[in-house]
């Protein structure tokens, strides 16, 4: 008995002694769990859209009957719901507030493919940065932001939203992005939880059709899909969300195996995780649940810890409880990770926004980084003869096209707190930049970039006729891009394309300016231009931005994040394929087949009669004004093994007559390996500014960890054997040297 007592009392002092070296935050939560109802714990689990004061919203945050709100930006409405939560709800637990900053609050910087193409992890950075001071003066202490999804088919909306094609890329812009949002301490004020969304493999989405169905075997789930999630994990992201699609049949909101085995057991992931909107309902839709009280159980167990706007955890939780069905081992943990988050975000000490009588919105700071963002994520295509920059000759600029004045438009998908009033479009930035050296013909011929009205192509070949140069702002209105808006079809819509044509015919020299919220299908309007830039769309500064590339007051450096395919049959097509055993040769083009020509196996390889091998760019690809030589390209051994590390430096020469940036991309090739491996891989990249004549030598550190892959047995390892490394100016050019690992 005497024995039994002092191991009980040892007991108790070891227990006392663990909660004492708790994490204080752990120790806060456990104590707040301890005095919650089941009721109150689901009440936190719950997120509902704003409803500004309605009678209704108020009333179910004084039951404590909701964990966050979105969609609430009115700082006032934010804090009088704040003080009900407080003051009225029996423990008094701050709402989190949520909204989809996904590229600017008030002042939006270009769309996030668009960010992805400056390569400039900082800049992207400071874009969050300011997008979230100007959101938290709102009372938003939680984006939906960065969409790290992997999209390699540009027929899908939501690549706007994305970082493109590449899981490094994507990994690079997307962790800047959150480090901008959330800042150094996710206490202060102006720090807003960043979310990692969708998880996961919603850019997969079959046939590029949103919410669609996907099917991804999990060693490419491991190797494309997950890699730029787990980096945000390992950034310290706030929060995750599920994606909408099923994968291999399991939808996100009720996949255990993402939300629990991946993302908490491999990753020690404990942050929050959200649902998307109404996504653990549309589990009914999917076919894989009964009904809603069946998805609300899947979810739970699945791990979603809250539930975006489905009603499924506030309607049935409670009884599943109770019936034994979900344990409120279940439940615990998901509130934990909700007032984990809002404990980290300093709501306890701080649930009010301060109200100030100037909102921190469009600051000239912010203005000169959103040109500075909108600057870099310009892409210039082609420059025959030297097209661009305008230079002193030209005394007169014929601005058309539906893209040359539309300020709602260049704000991209996503911008709904943007206030196009405050948009400076490229008619007008020309007109005020250069109005007063050069004359502005303005005519946008085509109103919107659907418009086929030929009266409108009249006009603007008119205008094109009494200047020396075309500026033609071509490309997609916002609305064709973004969540639910995917195409069949990407080429220019409207009457595009035969407007480039009547103008082209002109004889004057024709700049083609895209502004677009996805990669289109431009191969002949690329052929007929005279130079070409892409440029997504470009946010609040777009048109000074612009304005200053054409005129030569910047230099373009910006490169392609994603493939641009020749033809929408190409896709999917990512620069990162693995060899056929047939690679592409002889390609012998459909119009020169002989007509009769009888079928042989002789000399058969991988491409396509119309469209051949070759995307019309690709990944990585960007011209500049000046021109730039990879010379001296060195590694410092020949061989690497375990836990080893190899230096590659090579010499970058600007040649040309302008000052400029260029992006050296680092890209290795595993050459023989169990399973077969992408023809090349993106592992490190860098953006460096060289004067016109300046050399500098550029370097990067390969570890042996970043040759590893996932192999068949599902272990990430790197294979001894030969390895081939570039650093080049774009994912299709420079030459390799030969490293082996041993
Ligand atoms: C649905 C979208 O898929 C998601 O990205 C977004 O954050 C939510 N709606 C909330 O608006």
């Amino acid at each position: 008995m005497f024995r039994k007592q002092i191991l009980g009392l040892m007991l108790v002092s070891l227990l006392v002694a663990c909660t004492q070296q708790k994490d204080p935050v752990e120790r806060k939560i456990d104590e707040l769990i301890s005095k919650m109802t089941l009721k109150e714990k689901i009440g936190q689990m719950n997120q509902l859209t704003g409803e500004g004061l309605s009678v209704n919203m108020k009333k179910e945050i004084a039951s404590g009957n909701v964990g966050s709100i979105l969609n609430e930006t009115d700082v006032k409405t934010t804090n009088e719901l704040q003080r009900i939560a407080i003051k009225q709800s029996r423990l008094g637990i701050p709402l989190l507030f949520a909204r989809d900053v996904i590229h600017g609050f008030k002042t939006i910087f270009p769309i996030p493919l668009g960010q992805a193409a400056t390569w400039n992890p900082k800049l992207v950075e400071a874009g969050a940065r300011i997008s979230a001071i100007e959101a938290t003066s709102t009372g938003i202490r939680w984006t939906f932001a960065p969409m790290i999804d992997i999209a390699r088919d540009p027929r899908w909306g939501r690549i706007a939203e994305s970082c493109g094609e590449d899981p490094f890329l994507t990994s690079a812009i997307g962790v800047a992005m959150i480090k901008g949002f959330q800042g150094e301490k996710l206490s202060d004020p102006t720090s807003m939880a960043a979310c990692a969304k969708h998880f996961a493999g919603y850019g997969a989405t079959e046939s590029g059709k949103d919410y669609n169905t996907t099917w991804i075997p999990e060693l490419q789930l491991r190797e494309v899909y997950l890699p730029s999630f787990k980096a945000a994990s390992e950034a310290g992201v706030g929060s995750f969300m599920c994606s909408f699609n099923d994968i291999n049949g399991v939808p996100s909101s009720g996949n255990e195996f993402l939300n629990r085995q991946i993302l908490r057991k491999e990753w020690n992931y404990t942050g929050l995780l959200v649902s998307d909107w109404a996504s653990i309902d549309q589990m009914i839709k999917h076919g894989v649940c009964m009904d809603l009280k069946d998805a609300s159980k899947k979810a739970a167990k699945a791990g979603v810890d809250m539930d975006m706007m489905s009603y499924a955890y506030i309607c049935h939780l409670e009884e599943l409880v109770k019936s034994g069905e979900v344990t409120e081992k279940i439940i615990d943990n998901a509130v934990r990770n909700i007032l984990r988050l809002k404990f980290k975000l300093g709501l306890f000490e701080n649930p009010y926004t301060k109200v100030t009588f100037a909102m921190p919105f469009y600051t000239d700071g912010a203005l000169q980084k959103a040109k500075q963002s909108a600057l870099e994520s310009a892409i210039l295509l082609k420059n025959e003869n030297q097209t661009l920059p305008l230079t002193e000759k030209i005394k007169s600029v014929a601005v058309i096209g539906p893209l040359s004045d539309a300020p709602a438009d260049q704000l991209g998908t996503w911008s709904f707190d943007g206030d196009s009033s405050r948009s400076v479009t490229p008619l007008a930035a020309i007109q005020k930049e250069f109005g007063s050296t050069i004359k502005v013909i303005a005519e946008k011929g085509l109103l919107n970039s659907r418009d086929t009205n030929p009266l409108g192509i009249q006009k603007a070949v008119a205008a094109a006729q009494k200047a020396d140069v075309v500026l033609y702002f071509a490309g997609e209105e916002a609305i064709l891009s973004g969540e639910a808006h995917c195409r069949a079809d990407i080429c220019l819509p409207g009457a595009q394309s035969q407007l480039l044509t009547a103008l082209k015919k002109t004889g004057k020299p024709v700049v083609l300016i895209i502004m677009a919220g996805r990669p289109l299908t431009i191969a002949k309007e690329v052929s007929e231009a005279d130079a070409v830039i892409y440029a997504f769309h470009g946010g609040t500064m777009a048109g000074p931005a612009l304005a200053d590339l054409i005129f030569g007051k910047a230099v373009p450096s910006g490169k392609l994040p994603v493939t641009l395919p020749r033809m929408v049959g190409q896709i999917p097509i990512y620069y990162a394929h693995k060899m056929t055993g047939r690679p592409a040769k002889n390609i012998v083009m459909i119009d020169n087949i002989p007509v009769g020509a009888p079928q042989t196996s002789l000399g058969n390889s991988s491409y396509y009669l119309d469209a051949g091998d070759c995307p019309l760019f690709p990944f990585g690809f960007g011209l500049s004004y000046t021109t730039f030589n990879y010379s001296d390209l060195r590694i410092s051994k020949n061989s690497i093994s375990k836990g080893d590390s190899i230096k590659v430096e090579c010499k970058i020469t600007n040649n040309g007559k302008f000052d400029g940036a260029e992006v050296a991309q680092l890209y290795i090739r595993d050459m023989v390996a169990s399973l077969a491996r992408p023809v090349r891989d993106l592992k490190g990249f860098q953006k460096t500014n060289l004067k016109a004549g300046e050399s500098k030598t550029i370097s990067f550190t390969i570890k042996d960890s970043q040759l590893a892959y996932w192999n068949a047995d599902m272990v990430n390892r790197a294979e001894p054997g030969e390895f081939q490394v570039w650093i080049s100016t774009n994912s299709q050019t420079g030459k390799p040297i030969i490293f082996n690992y041993k």
